[in-house]
């Protein structure tokens, strides 16, 4: 994987740094400063999401060209403390305040869900979308599901009891139950080579919006700190618990525009799989957590606030950019224009 073409000055000197320094340049310290002290909207900023999405890679499979010693290297991690902080001052704009109840945790889950008025893409995809929109949606959701479920494993270690097992159970079906052709990233991976589109790993970050990379900075910033596990869990449930049935009508997008089961199969999985993997994540794996540690309620639903109100922010961009006739994608880059 190459690192991505720079959309600012941060993550123009922050690449530059990376393939050629062994240390930050001073440049790229105050221009990270200087985007993280900026103003209301971290989601959708291109520089600010694309040079965080280069920073939590470093924790994934790393970039061609660059030393894995960047890993850890301590004035990294301090420029993306700063760029961690005003993405979750945006993530708290977003979603508001959130009432904690008294009820069990897998009915408040359902409620946040059920009040979640955000726009449909499943009902557009299933009714209208084209080919072209199809490619372009794929290459938004690639940014995740090339990497589906990786985020959120780093938060098992973080767990302990019921809470672990359930966690490990829904994993183990994301990564295909030990076989890999199976896992969800490979299913997704097919999906893009049916649809004529480049299926290797972060081939298409450069045409993917800011929206995509925040939806995905968000998993990894609750999996990567210990303090955020709550809202892991919490991302995670909201994640299966919105996955079934949205599923169902994307499969049947595809088979409107007259493509088998061959190809649906990526969704076709998610009907079947994340019907059952509702009740694993809400009652065993979020409701044992809560049971433990009663203080982490407001954290779990923060994370299903932000998974659910980070779909509505993609569903926007997309619908938004197709009704007025433009791509979806950055600049010329947009397959559909
Ligand atoms: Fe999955
Ligand atoms: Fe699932």
């Amino acid at each position: 994987m190459h690192l991505p073409e720079p959309r600012g000055p941060l993550s123009e000197t922050l690449c530059r740094d990376l393939a050629t320094r062994t240390a930050l340049s001073a440049t790229t310290i105050e221009r990270a400063d200087r985007v993280a002290a900026g103003g209301a909207c971290a989601l959708t900023d291109e520089d600010l999401q694309i040079g965080l999405a280069v920073l939590y890679e470093l924790h994934y499979r790393g970039f061609d060209g660059v030393a894995d010693d960047w890993e850890w290297d301590p004035a990294l991690l301090r420029v993306r403390a700063g760029l961690e902080r005003r993405h979750l001052a945006g993530l708290r704009h977003l979603v508001g305040p959130i009432a904690v109840t008294d009820e069990p945790i897998d009915r408040q889950l359902a409620a946040l869900i059920a009040a979640d008025d955000g726009p449909s893409l499943s009902a557009f995809m299933a009714k209208h979308g084209t080919l072209d929109q199809w490619r372009e949606y794929l290459t938004l959701r690639s940014v995740y599901h090339l990497k589906e479920a990786d985020p959120h494993t780093f938060a098992i270690p973080r767990l302990s009891g019921r809470a672990k097992a359930a966690m490990v159970e829904i994993q183990a079906d994301e990564y295909g139950g030990g076989a890999p052709a199976r896992m969800h990233s490979e299913l997704f991976a097919g999906l893009m080579r049916d649809l004529g589109l480049d299926p290797a790993y972060g081939a298409l970050w450069d045409e993917a919006p800011a929206v995509a990379f925040a939806s995905v900075n968000t998993m990894s910033l609750f999996g990567l700190h210990r303090r955020w596990r709550g809202a892991a869990l919490g991302h995670l449930a909201a994640v299966e618990m919105t996955s079934s049935e949205p599923s169902r009508r994307y499969s049947a997008g595809l088979r409107r525009l007259g493509f088998d089961e061959r190809v649906t199969v990526f969704y076709d999985e998610h009907v079947e799989a994340d019907a059952v993997h509702e009740q694993i994540a809400s009652v065993d794996m979020c409701g044992s957590l809560v049971a433990d540690e009663p203080e982490l309620a407001s954290d779990v639903l923060f994370g299903a606030a932000c998974s659910l109100a980070m779909d509505g922010v993609a569903a926007t961009h997309l619908l938004g950019a197709w009704e007025t006739g433009r791509s979806a994608l950055r600049g010329e880059r947009g397959l559909a224009a």
